[in-house]
């Protein structure tokens, strides 16, 4: 067996959740300035897609964007493994394999949150991943499916795979019931049991647990830090991703930078991006929520959403935007 890399720990305190149609590089660009110290992951990308499809467009990664991780989606170790060499010539610093999707598409194609069914098919593909890569190979799972509840099913699942060689685990903390649910209440419906995160790090003290699953605020995140190594958070980070930044000075240090001071460091890249022929709506759409809650937040949002995508959009929509917001002071 060989060991997958453990990941520094400072690196595990602060992630971002892969998310398709969201985390893409120009989100996690943004974000990474809001949060120098965050582990960012990528949309997930099926292996097949890697070591088949498109991978400019697929592995697409700016440099800024280190330390970021690559989801991939799949279940036949071999091809996983050609996807993980891949991804980790392409520079991405660690290989996530997704073992917690719930969708019908996912379903139908055998990967996903039905891999926690099969144990030593994912331990199979963990292990040809190692082989294949330099970089810590890690997973992300459910507790469960459906209504199976047995801790011993959910850290039988986890100890196959730590057979395989794997020491990092992102948990979110509720089952994923594959029938009558939409991936959306996927993240809703189900429980959430933290403390099935918790004692798989009292049990397991020598792995790498990072829990992940409705963390709203900061206190919330700070909570988890006392359990676990790590905090992840998705839907929080991207409608609200000022927490990033608040969450990156409170844990790391530095001196806390407003909205504005943060968006216009942005310009650069987003100059780039548009020099290149990329629209300004691909890039805006990650910025609505920056000054959500603050004054001007909702015509933040609406000018960059109703300009955006006119033909020769740029930087100055952005800064018109902020205008509206820079009439008031805002909390920081
Ligand atoms: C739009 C969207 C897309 C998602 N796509 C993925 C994905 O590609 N891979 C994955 O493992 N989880 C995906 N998730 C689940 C998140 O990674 C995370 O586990 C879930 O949203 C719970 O965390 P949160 O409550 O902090 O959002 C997605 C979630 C959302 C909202």
């Amino acid at each position: 067996m060989i060991a997958s890399p453990a990941i520094p720990t400072e690196q595990l305190r602060l992630s971002v959740a892969p998310m398709m149609d969201w985390t893409d590089s120009h989100c996690r660009v943004f974000h990474r300035l809001l949060a120098p110290h965050a582990r960012l992951y990528s949309e997930m990308v099926h292996a097949n897609a890697v070591v088949l499809g498109d991978r400019a467009r697929l592995l697409a990664m700016d440099p800024g964007e280190h330390p970021v991780a690559l989801q991939l989606g799949g279940s036949e170790p071999a091809l996983l493994a050609q996807a993980a060499r891949i991804g980790a010539e392409w520079g991405y610093d660690e290989i996530n394999l997704n073992c917690g999707c719930p969708s019908d598409r996912v379903q139908a194609g055998r990967f996903g949150a039905c891999l926690m069914r099969e144990p030593q098919r994912v331990a199979d593909s963990v292990a040809a991943m190692i082989a294949a890569c330099s970089v810590p190979v890690t997973v992300k799972c459910r507790l469960g499916v459906d209504d199976d509840h047995e801790w011993q099913h959910f850290v039988g699942f986890i100890d196959t795979i730590v057979g395989a060689g794997c020491q990092t685990f992102v948990v979110h903390a509720r089952n994923a019931w594959l029938k009558g649910l939409s991936p959306k209440e996927n993240r809703e419906v189900p429980p959430l049991r933290y403390d099935w995160a918790y004692r798989l790090k009292r049990e397991r003290p020598q792995l790498q647990v990072i829990v992940n699953g409705g963390i709203a605020d900061a206190e919330e995140a700070s909570a988890h830090l006392a359990h676990v190594e790590g905090a992840m958070l998705g839907r929080a980070a991207y409608h609200t991703p000022y927490l990033l930044h608040a969450l990156d000075v409170r844990w790391f240090g530095g001196e806390l930078q407003s909205r504005a001071e943060l968006l216009r460091a942005y310009r650069p890249y987003v100059e780039v991006q548009l020099a290149r022929g990329v629209s300004l709506k691909h890039i805006t759409r990650h910025l609505l929520g920056l000054f959500a809650g603050q004054p001007g937040g909702r015509a933040f949002r609406q000018v960059l959403s109703e300009g955006a995508h006119k033909p020769g959009a740029d930087w100055t929509l952005v800064e018109h935007a902020l205008v509206l917001t820079e009439r008031e002071p805002h909390s920081p």
